[in-house]
């Protein structure tokens, strides 16, 4: 008697399920400076086995210079046009994982793009986790600011309204990155690959 093949395995990872499921679509993280976008993100690509791209590095390669020269010599409307033309071009060059910079998903143009080919994942951070992390560098010019923690804290309520539009929520909080990391996958899965991911409460809100 001939022998059957076996089906194919059916024990796919759910990272393996997670980039089959995303096909051309890349997961672009979005948030406040300091929530962790740029460690976050280089960790989950390590995960899916996708290239990750940092927003902010491919705006300085592009315009040459850094973001706090270009908000210098250009100002801040300038620096907002490039950066919706680098992540128009990132997320068309997809699948990656990609680190936006904090101001960028408030543009309509850029949050529409990311919902029609990317799946969006908001890190969203308290006002003192922010402020510890931003703390360490100084090369954030929206903070050069007399008192950079009122500053965080309006930009904060201007932003999380326009944040929560992301298609999924995780509370970035201090906790080790892999936990993080596990805590995107899980609901990348749930989102993508239609269950298995289980809401906890550290996981806010998985679909919109
Ligand atoms: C900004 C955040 C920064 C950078 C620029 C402006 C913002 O990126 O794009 O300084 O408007 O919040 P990170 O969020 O990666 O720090």
């Amino acid at each position: 008697m001939p022998e059957t093949a076996l089906p194919a395995s059916t024990t796919a990872s759910p990272e393996a399920e997670i980039t089959a499921a995303l096909g051309t679509r890349s997961v672009v993280l979005v948030g406040m400076m300091g929530a962790g976008k740029s460690t976050i993100g280089r960790r989950l690509s390590a995960r899916l086995r996708l290239p990750f791209l940092d927003a902010d590095t491919e705006i300085e390669a592009a315009a040459g210079m850094s973001i706090p020269d270009i908000f210098e010599t250009h100002g801040e409307p300038h620096f907002r046009d490039g950066e919706a033309r680098v992540i128009a071009r990132l997320i068309d060059s997809g699948p990656a994982v990609i680190a936006t910079g904090g101001g960028a998903f408030m543009r309509e143009e850029t949050r529409n793009r990311i919902s029609d080919k990317a799946v969006s994942i908001w890190l969203k951070a308290d006002a003192d986790i922010i402020m510890k992390r931003v703390r360490r560098r100084a090369d954030r010019p929206l903070l050069q600011t007399a008192d950079p923690a009122a500053t965080v804290g309006r930009l904060i309520e201007e932003r999380e309204p326009v944040y929560q539009n992301a298609d999924i929520t995780i509370w970035s909080r201090d906790v080790p990155h892999e936990m993080i990391v596990d805590e995107c996958i899980e609901a990348l899965h749930g989102r993508l690959c239609g269950g298995g991911a289980k809401e906890t409460s550290n996981t806010l809100s998985t679909t919109q």
